[in-house]
């Protein structure tokens, strides 16, 4: 091609598939906006539109094969505020609950929207919709991680003063997907990670390479004190994850777990708790706890809407 001359290349699909799909610098970006798109329009009704509505007219599908209310809220709301707007697909009144493929989905909502959100059961089939899809695709959780949670986590350590490179960053119960996201985070934004959990329900070896790798300090024990001694954030999730089996045997082995009073009093004294909800009060937090002091639940969840803006503008090719 003679120099100059505009290159006749498809566009860029931007999947939000896991957090490596945006990469560090990204991610800082992501979160810039949202403190910064948060502050502009304090005060405004929530779902009133950005001054900029960036994706005036887009609007996004979003499929769901699991249950969910800050997903599903935020990001519509996050649409509305961005000036576009949500729908919403269930495998109980969809065609893909009667067994229409994922990838005819993905397809005939190419068509139809201007990107996909998809919760579902099964990593493989977020691949599958997003092989064939010509739209971007976010994942709004899997089996095996949840992205956009952990950008709104991040988003709110940094609210509360704390600085990503080098936080000491505590897990407590089950190796799960959102600790996998963590680790994730981890690796592309520097900080370490303690995991403790009872044996046999660390998290995948993959995500625990990746942030090693990555020259992060992930330590995995099954001592809870040790690993909540001066941390900078505290998290838990439940012992049961949707679609997982209610087994006595995994709850009464996470009963050392449970984030409480003692527990907290271990990590620093200006440390914050953070569950990306919803919670079970009493499992894996005691009441003390979720309702104190240093929990940022709250803000955490409303976090969600923010950090799903800049998610969504980065897949929009807005930002970064
Ligand atoms: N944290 C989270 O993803 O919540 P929902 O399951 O309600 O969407
Ligand atoms: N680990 C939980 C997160 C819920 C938002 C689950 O997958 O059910």
């Amino acid at each position: 091609m003679s120099g100059g001359e505009p290159l006749d290349l498809a566009p860029v699909v931007r999947n939000f598939l896991d957090l490596s799909d945006a990469g560090g610098n990204v991610i800082a970006a992501m979160i810039g906006d949202a403190i910064d798109r948060k502050k502009a329009r304090q005060g405004q009704p929530k779902g009133a539109p950005d001054a900029d509505a960036p994706l005036k007219g887009c609007v996004l599908a979003m499929v769901f094969e699991k249950s969910s209310t800050r997903t599903r809220v935020s990001f519509d709301i996050a649409m509305r505020q961005l000036g576009g707007s949500a729908l919403i697909l269930d495998s109980g009144t969809s065609q893909l609950g009667r067994g229409e493929t994922v990838a005819d989905t993905a397809r005939v909502l190419s068509r139809m929207c201007d990107a996909i959100m998809v919760r579902t059961d099964d990593h493989a089939k977020m691949l599958e919709m997003a092989r064939h899809a010509t739209v971007p695709v976010i994942n709004g959780l899997t089996d095996r991680s949840h992205p956009c949670q952990i950008v709104a986590d991040l988003l709110t350590v940094i609210e509360h003063g704390k600085a990503l490179p080098g936080l000491e960053l505590a897990w407590f119960g089950d190796g799960n997907n959102v600790l996998h996201s963590i680790l994730e985070a981890a690796a592309l934004m520097k900080f370490n990670v303690r995991v403790a959990t009872p044996a046999g329900y660390e998290p995948e070896a993959e995500f625990v390479d990746m942030a090693r790798a990555a020259g992060c300090t992930i330590t995995l024990t099954q001592d809870a004190a040790e690993a909540a001694a001066g941390a900078d954030v505290v998290v838990t999730d439940t012992w049961i994850s949707m679609g997982q089996a209610h087994a006595e045997e995994k709850l009464a082995a996470m009963e050392p777990y449970r984030v409480d009073r003692e527990l907290m009093a271990r990590a620093k004294p200006d440390a914050v708790f953070l569950h990306c909800l919803p919670a079970h009060v009493g499992d894996e937090v005691s009441e003390e706890v979720f309702e104190g002091p240093q929990s940022v639940v709250f803000d955490e969840a409303e976090n969600r809407i923010h950090a799903q803006k800049s998610v969504l503008l980065w897949c929009f090719g807005k930002l970064g």
